[in-house]
């Protein structure tokens, strides 16, 4: 099945124009025309499922720790950059509603936390997205998850995510009922690109902030490409 996908997906939401997986990083790649952004989703120490991308806090905000063991009003009270607050997925999701942009939600499990963390994300996308006309697009590295989401929101559409595509790739998606294959650029092989492009099977590539590298992917047949550099693939740009 071939899902209509659009050719960008603004990274982490705003790229590197923004503070990473903010609502103002969100915004920005609305307004500079993106249809679609990719975040990352993380559970607090209360279940509480928000944008991080990594499960420590040193790097994107004034914290320190796992985000696993901060607890939410700990959690809500850090500067995830240019004051910004930590988003809850439930933000992130009204506000992708709210400016009609589609959602690639990464469940993004802190470790050991994959089948939980997807077992929130599902019933909240489930809920959170009900009725909407664009429906979001869920993806993850971790198959454990994947399979949780295969479980409880069977109708998602969904794709599963590789550092480095393994030969049975194929069996994979199909073991888990996701329709999209979502992959590093840099280590896609052409014969991988081919064989899913021959069967339809849409591939997504992070992250390529380059024109010729997109332009070679985009040629050979990638369907979507996510990328930092909303400065230079806005839509508006014309590519
Ligand atoms: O989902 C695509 C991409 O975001 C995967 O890599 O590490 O940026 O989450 P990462
Ligand atoms: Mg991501």
């Amino acid at each position: 099945m071939r899902l209509p996908l659009p050719r960008w997906f603004a990274h982490r939401g705003g790229g590197l124009l923004a503070p990473e997986n903010t609502l103002a990083g969100i915004r920005l790649a609305a307004h500079m025309g993106f249809s679609a952004v990719e975040f990352d989703v993380m559970l607090s120490a209360d279940g509480t499922p928000v944008l991080i991308h990594d499960d420590t806090l040193e790097r994107t905000t004034n914290g320190q720790g796992a985000v696993a063991e901060i607890d939410d009003a700990r959690l809500f009270a850090l500067d995830a950059g240019g004051g910004q607050r930590i988003p809850r997925l439930d933000e992130a999701a009204w506000l992708c509603r709210q400016l009609g942009l589609l959602a690639n939600v990464e469940i993004k499990p802190s470790p050991g936390m994959d089948r939980q963390t997807a077992q929130v994300v599902c019933e909240q996308v489930g809920r959170l997205w009900h009725g909407a006309a664009i429906q979001p697009l869920i993806s993850s590295f971790s198959l454990a998850a994947m399979a949780v989401v295969q479980e409880v929101l069977p109708q998602a559409r969904r794709g599963v995510l590789f550092e480095v595509v393994p030969s049975d790739w194929l069996a994979i998606l199909q073991r888990l009922g996701a329709q999209s294959l979502h992959c590093d650029a840099d280590t896609l092989s052409k014969s991988v690109l081919r064989d899913a492009v021959d069967r339809d099977i849409p591939v997504l590539c992070y992250t390529v902030n380059d024109l010729a590298q997109a332009e070679s992917l985009l040629a050979d047949g990638v369907s979507s490409l996510f990328t930092d550099r909303l400065d230079l693939f806005a839509p508006g740009r014309g590519r």
